[in-house]
């Protein structure tokens, strides 16, 4: 039972008919055509690549990398705009990755120099032997820092107007990255 309309007068230059008919439909055995062989040889070898690049190398972010990294800016900003400081939020931000390396950038511009590069001391007093001469409290860091040693020939100076209340909460949040709460 051939009905197709060509069946009858198939020649040696056409390519093979198969044998199946469904619905009155033949089809001719052909072979794929090369764009579509090639893009499908492509589609593999990029998928070879891309999971390297993916899963194996660093040369792409991962996903979860991708949300942490996410998440802890919108905890940054979050912490950013908190109107009140207090030890509670001083600690958080100790927490957060943004705030530490913000801090670690005005630690060491404008305090290494007198606390050592690694907070050993130096000039001033070390700053990460557990050892608070004014409190280890985080407001009290804060306070410290903000409006310099009560004693005036001590040599630390006030650093609210240079710093401003913002990287002072960095500054701070970096020295407490490394303790507990
Ligand atoms: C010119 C040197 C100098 C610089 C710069 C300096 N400090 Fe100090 N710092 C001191 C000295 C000296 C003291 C001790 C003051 C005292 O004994 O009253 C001190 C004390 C402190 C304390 C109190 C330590 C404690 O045991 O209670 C903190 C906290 C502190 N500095 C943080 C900072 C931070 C943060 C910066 C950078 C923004 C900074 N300091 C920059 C000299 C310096």
């Amino acid at each position: 039972m051939k009905n197709h309309p060509d069946a009858s007068k198939h020649d040696s230059s056409e390519p093979p008919l198969r044998p199946h008919v469904y619905d009155g439909i033949q089809e001719f055995d052909n072979s794929m055509p090369n764009w579509w062989l090639w893009t499908f040889y492509g589609a593999i070898i990029f998928s070879v690549i891309y999971w390297f690049s993916y899963y194996d190398s660093e040369m792409m972010e991962s996903d979860s990398a991708k949300m942490v990294r996410e998440m802890s800016r919108i905890e940054e900003a979050r912490l950013a705009s908190v109107g009140e400081l207090n030890n509670e939020t001083l600690w958080a931000m100790s927490r957060n990755a943004g705030f530490v390396s913000s801090g670690m950038l005005v630690y060491q511009e404008n305090c290494a120099s007198c606390h050592g590069a690694n907070r050993e001391g130096g000039i001033g007093l070390a700053l990460n032997d557990g050892d608070w001469k004014y409190g280890g409290s985080p407001m009290e860091i804060f306070d410290i820092v903000a409006n310099g040693s009560p004693d005036r020939t001590a040599g630390m100076q006030a650093w609210e107007r240079q710093l401003g209340p913002q990287r002072i909460s960095q500054v701070v949040a970096y020295i407490l990255s490394y303790m507990e709460p």
